[in-house]
C-alpha cells in the first residue's frame, strides 16, 4: 500500500530512491520523488516500477518519494505523487485518505486553484500554497492544512529550500536522525540502516525537518529492534519462494525468543481475536487452541468486529504481522475496557499503541505480498503463548517437508494450474489450514478456491464436482478416519483429489507431529503447491496484481 520517504541532507535523492525500493514489497501501481533543488522542486513520477520512473534523479538538498497504491482516482501517471500547488513550488506525498476532500477542491477551484489530478491527496498541495499566501510562514502554512481536512493520513511537504513538513493522523509516520541527516518515513524499515534514532509519531503530531534539525510537535515514541532489510534473494528465484524456505529459522528464532521471554499468557473471561487476511486464520487456530482449553474464545475478521459490540471481551487478541492494518487498528482504537494482547512481526508498528502486552515473531523481514513465514511463526507463537505444548519438533518437521516434498508438491502442480477451481476441505484444525491454503492459490495464482469444513462438502459444494476437479484434503493422522468418507465421495464423482497428511501413503507425506501443531507444518507444502502454480501459469508471486502488503485504509 502507499508509502512515504523523505530526507534532509546530503544524498537525500539516494536515500529516498534506495527507500522506495524497500517500500516496493508493499505493494504499489505508481511511485515518484521530489527533490529540493534550493530555489525550486523538481518532480519525476509515474506509473511503473521504481527503476522505471526515477531511474536517474538530480542531486539536491532534500527530498520526499512515494509509492502509491490506487484508492481516489485510477492508476496513472497524473495521479501518481508527489503532487504540486500551482506554482509547482510544494511537492506533497500523501498516504490515507482525505474524507473532505471533494469540499476543499471545490472551494479551492472556486478560489482559482488548478488541479492536475483525480485524487484527494492534491488538495494538500494547494491548501499548503493558499496558507503561503495568508501567513507567509512554512509552519502557519503547514497548521492551516491540517486545520482544514479531516480523515486518516500521513503526508509530508517538501519546499524548494530542503524543509520537509509532515503530520500523522491514523497513518503510520516515523522520524529518524542520523548525524546531520534527518529521515521520515511511513515504514520503519528503510531507516532501520541509516538512522541512529527512530522514533513513531503519535497521532495528531507533527514534524518539521531541516538541515539536521528535526522538531516534533507532538507525542512520539522511540522505536528499538528493527530489523535491517535484506533484499538479497540468495538462490531464490522469488521473495515467496525464499521466505518459505526460511521457515525452519523463522521457527527457531521465534520458539528462542519465546522462550527466552518466557512469554506465557494466562488469558481468562470473554476472548476474541482479531485479525485481518492471513492473519485472521491465525486467529481462528488461535481460538481453536483456546476452546479446547475450555476459553470462551472466537476469532472475528477485524472489518466485521464492529458488528459485535456491546459484547465487549475481557481480551481481544491482535494479530498483525505488519501492525499497521487499518482494520485492525481501528478495532483497538475504538475498544473500550479489554486488555489487548498483541501479536505482530513489525517492532515500532502502530499497533503497539494500542496494547498492553506485545508478543513478537521472529519471522524477519517479509517482501513477499503473501503471507507465508509470518503465518507459521505467528501460528507458533499461539501455540508457545497460550499452551504447554513442546514445540520443540516443529522446525524440524518444517525442513523435512522442504526438503522432501518438493517432488510430490510438483506432480499436482499442472492440473491446478489449467484448474477454473478448486475445493479445499478439512475438519477441525485442519479446516484452518485448508482456508489458508485456498487463500494462497487465489492470492498468487489467480485460481479460484473455497475452503469449507469437509464435512460441509456434501451440504452444497461437490454440486460444483466434475471430472477432473481438483480438491485437496489436509489431516492430521487422529483426524483421518473423519475425512476418509468425504474423499471417497469427491472421488466417486470424478474429483482429482490430494491428501495432505501425515502418514506415508498421503499424495504430499509430511513428518508426525501432535495434532495442535500439525497446522504449522501443513501449510508448508500448499503453501509451496501455490507458489509453483503461480509460477507455471506465468504469473510473479511477489507482485500479486491488486494486494497491497500493508493495508492501511479501511
Ligand atoms: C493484506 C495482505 C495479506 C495479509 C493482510 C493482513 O491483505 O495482502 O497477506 O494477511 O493484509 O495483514 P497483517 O499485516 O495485519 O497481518
Amino acid at each position: 500500500m502507499c508509502g512515504i520517504i523523505g530526507m534532509v541532507g546530503g544524498d537525500a535523492p539516494r536515500f529516498v530512491v534506495r527507500g522506495l525500493k524497500m517500500l516496493e514489497y508493499r505493494g504499489y501501481d505508481s511511485s515518484g520523488i521530489a527533490v529540493a533543488l534550493g530555489d525550486s522542486v523538481h518532480v519525476q513520477k509515474g506509473v511503473g516500477t521504481i527503476d522505471r520512473v526515477v531511474s536517474v534523479v538530480p542531486n539536491g538538498i532534500a527530498a520526499v518519494g512515494h509509492t502509491r497504491w490506487a484508492t481516489h482516482g485510477g492508476v496513472s501517471d497524473f495521479n501518481a505523487h508527489p503532487h504540486v500547488d500551482c506554482s509547482g513550488r510544494y511537492a506533497v506525498v500523501h498516504n490515507g485518505i482525505i474524507d473532505n476532500h471533494a469540499e476543499l477542491r471545490d472551494d479551492l477551484l472556486e478560489r482559482g486553484h488548478v488541479f492536475s489530478s483525480e485524487t484527494d491527496s492534491e488538495v494538500l498541495a494547494h491548501l499548503f500554497e493558499e496558507g503561503m499566501g495568508r501567513y507567509g510562514s512554512y509552519l502557519d502554512a503547514f497548521n492551516y492544512v491540517v486545520s482544514r481536512i479531516r480523515g486518516q493520513y500521513a503526508f509530508a511537504i517538501l519546499t524548494p529550500d530542503g524543509y520537509i513538513l509532515a503530520a500523522r493522523n491514523g497513518a503510520p509516520l516515523l522520524v529518524g536522525r542520523s548525524g546531520d541527516s534527518v529521515f521520515v518515513s511511513s515504514d520503519p524499515v528503510p531507516l532501520a540502516s541509516v538512522a541512529s534514532e527512530i522514533y513513531r509519531l503519535s497521532d495528531g503530531a507533527r514534524v518539521i525537518l531541516h538541515a539536521g534539525a528535526l522538531q516534533i510537535l507532538g507525542d512520539y515514541v522511540p522505536v528499538k529492534n528493527v530489523s535491517v532489510r535484506s533484499v538479497d534473494l540468495g538462490n531464490h528465484a522469488h521473495y515467496m519462494e525464499k521466505e518459505i524456505y526460511e521457515q525452519p529459522r523463522a521457527l527457531k528464532d521465534t520458539l528462542e525468543y519465546l522462550c527466552r521471554e518466557q512469554l506465557h499468557w494466562d488469558l481468562n473471561g470473554r476472548i476474541h481475536l482479531i485479525a485481518a487476511g492471513t492473519s485472521y486464520h491465525a486467529a481462528l487456530y488461535g481460538e481453536y487452541l483456546l476452546r479446547r482449553l475450555g476459553h470462551d474464545a472466537r476469532a472475528f475478521v477485524a472489518s466485521e468486529y464492529l458488528e459485535w459490540r456491546g459484547r465487549d471481551p475481557d481480551y481481544v487478541i491482535a494479530i498483525s504481522q505488519s501492525g499497521e492494518t487499518e482494520d485492525v487498528l481501528s478495532v483497538l482504537r475504538n475498544a473500550d475496557g479489554p486488555i489487548v494482547h498483541t501479536i505482530t512481526n513489525s517492532p515500532g508498528s502502530t499497533i503497539e499503541e494500542y496494547s498492553d502486552a506485545v508478543a513478537y515473531t521472529r519471522a524477519g523481514p517479509e517482501l513477499g505480498v503473501a503471507a507465508t513465514k509470518t503465518y507459521t511463526t505467528a501460528l507458533l507463537a499461539l501455540a508457545g503463548l497460550l499452551t504447554d505444548c513442546d514445540l520443540s519438533a516443529v522446525p524440524r518437521a518444517v525442513e523435512t517437508v522442504l526438503r522432501t516434498a518438493e517432488s510430490e508438491i510438483r506432480k499436482y502442480v499442472p492440473t491446478l494450474a489449467s484448474a477454473r477451481s478448486a475445493y479445499f476441505l478439512g475438519r477441525s484444525l485442519d479446516s484452518v489450514t485448508a482456508r489458508e491454503a485456498s487463500l494462497k492459490l487465489k492470492e498468487i495464482a489467480y485460481v479460484h478456491a473455497e475452503a469449507y469444513p469437509a464435512g460441509e462438502s456434501k451440504h452444497g459444494p461437490i454440486a460444483l464436482v466434475e471430472d477432473g476437479f481438483p480438491v485437496v484434503f489436509v489431516a492430521h493422522s487422529s483426524r483421518l478416519s473423519d475425512i476418509d468418507g468425504n474423499i471417497h465421495e469427491m472421488r466417486a464423482r470424478g474429483a482429482s483429489t490430494v491428501l495432505v497428511a501425515d502418514v506415508p501413503s498421503a499424495d504430499i507425506s509430511v513428518p508426525a507431529v501432535a495434532p495442535e501443531l500439525f497446522p504449522i507444518v501443513s501449510i508448508v507444502p500448499l503453501q509451496l503447491l501455490a507458489y509453483h502454480v503461480a509460477i507455471q501459469r506465468g504469473l510473479n508471486p511477489d507482485r500479486p496484481r491488486n494486494l497491497a502488503k500493508s493495508v492501511t485504509v479501511k
